[in-house]
C-alpha cells in the first residue's frame, strides 16, 4: 500500500493507472477504522481495479460544541488494517491540502439535510458534502462506497453526486453490526459498558416498529410503542428522534405502505451518556 498526504502526487499515481485503463474505487472515511470500513473496502476491492481509501477527520463538518477535538485518530493502526485488506492507495492529507488558506466555497446541502441529523448538527451535512465533492475531484473514482448506516448522508452525497453532474456511481455497504445488533461506529468507542449495554436499544428499537409496520399497525402508533420501547430498553438513554421516512428524499411518512422492500427507512437517534447515536434500518 502506497501512503500519500499530498494532492498532487496522488493525482499523479491514478493518473498512469487511469491510462491503462483501470477502474478506480474509493472509500472516504475519518479513520479509526472498523468492520464496517473494512467491509466497504471490500466491496471495492471486488468491483475496482484500485481502491483508494482516504482518511481524513473533516472539520467542516463538526460544530463547535461536538467532538472534533476527541474524534479518535489511530493513523497507523488503521494503515495496518488496509494494508491487510491490501488497499492500494491510503490518501491522508492533512487539514491544509484539503481546505488551503483562503479557501472559502461550500456546498449547499439542499432540503434532504434540513431535517434530523442536519436540523440537530446545522452546517454538518453542508460540510459532508462539500469535502467529499473536494475528494470526489481529487480521486475521481468511478464507484464510491458509503455505509448504509449513515442513512441521510448517503442520501445527501447521491443527489449532490447527481445534482452536480460528478461521474461517479455511488454504492451503499450494508450496516455491518456487533452480535448484539449494535451498529459499528467509530463513536462507540465513547461508550463506557453500562452504556455499551443500552446502546444497543437504538436497534432492538428499529426492529421493534418494523414488525409492527410490516404487521400492519398505523405508522403513528408503531412510533409512539418504538418510543416506549427504546426507553424500556436504554432507562439512561435520550431519544432524539425516532421517525419513519421515504428512504431517498428523507421526507416523514405519514402513513406506511410498502410499495418496495426498501424503500421506507426507520430512523433514530440517541444519545447513551454523552455519545450521540444513531441508527436505521430499512422496510
Ligand atoms: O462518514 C464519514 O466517515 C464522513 O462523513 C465522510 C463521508 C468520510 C466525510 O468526511
Amino acid at each position: 500500500m502506497r501512503t500519500i498526504a499530498t494532492i498532487t502526487e496522488l493525482r499523479s499515481a491514478l493518473a498512469l493507472l487511469r491510462e491503462q485503463g483501470k477502474r478506480v474505487g474509493f472509500v472516504p472515511t475519518m479513520g479509526a477504522l472498523h468492520e464496517g470500513h473494512r467491509s466497504l473496502v471490500r466491496l471495492s476491492k471486488q468491483q475496482a481495479d484500485v481502491t483508494v481509501v482516504s482518511i481524513f477527520v473533516n472539520p467542516a463538518q463538526f460544530g463547535p460544541a461536538e467532538d472534533f477535538d476527541r474524534y479518535p485518530r489511530m493513523l497507523e493502526t488503521d494503515a495496518g488494517i488496509l494494508i491487510e485488506e491490501e488497499v492500494e492507495f491510503l490518501f491522508a492529507p492533512a487539514v491544509d491540502q484539503i481546505y488551503p488558506h483562503g479557501h472559502d466555497t461550500r456546498i449547499y446541502a439542499g432540503s434532504i439535510a434540513s431535517r434530523y441529523e442536519g436540523a440537530r448538527r446545522p452546517g454538518h451535512f453542508d460540510g459532508v458534502a462539500t469535502v467529499v465533492s473536494i475528494l470526489f475531484n481529487i480521486v475521481q473514482p468511478q464507484i464510491a462506497f458509503f455505509g448504509q448506516k449513515d442513512a441521510q448522508q448517503l442520501s445527501v452525497i447521491r443527489r449532490m453526486a447527481g445534482d452536480l453532474a460528478i461521474p461517479v456511481e455511488i454504492i451503499a455497504g450494508p450496516t455491518i453490526r456487533e452480535a448484539d445488533g449494535l451498529a459499528m461506529s467509530s463513536r462507540n468507542s465513547y461508550l463506557s459498558n453500562a452504556e455499551r449495554m443500552e446502546a444497543v436499544g437504538l436497534f432492538q428499537t428499529l426492529i421493534f416498529v418494523g414488525e409492527l409496520l410490516l404487521a400492519g399497525h398505523p405508522l403513528e402508533a408503531a412510533k409512539l410503542a418504538g418510543m416506549d420501547e427504546f426507553s424500556r430498553f436504554a432507562p439512561h438513554g435520550m431519544l432524539d428522534y425516532l421517525d419513519i421516512v421515504h428512504s431517498e428524499t428523507f421526507q416523514p411518512m405519514t402513513s406506511f405502505e410498502r410499495l418496495e422492500p426498501g424503500s421506507t427507512t426507520i430512523i433514530i437517534a440517541a444519545t447513551i451518556g454523552t455519545t450521540r447515536l444513531i441508527d436505521n434500518i430499512q422496510v
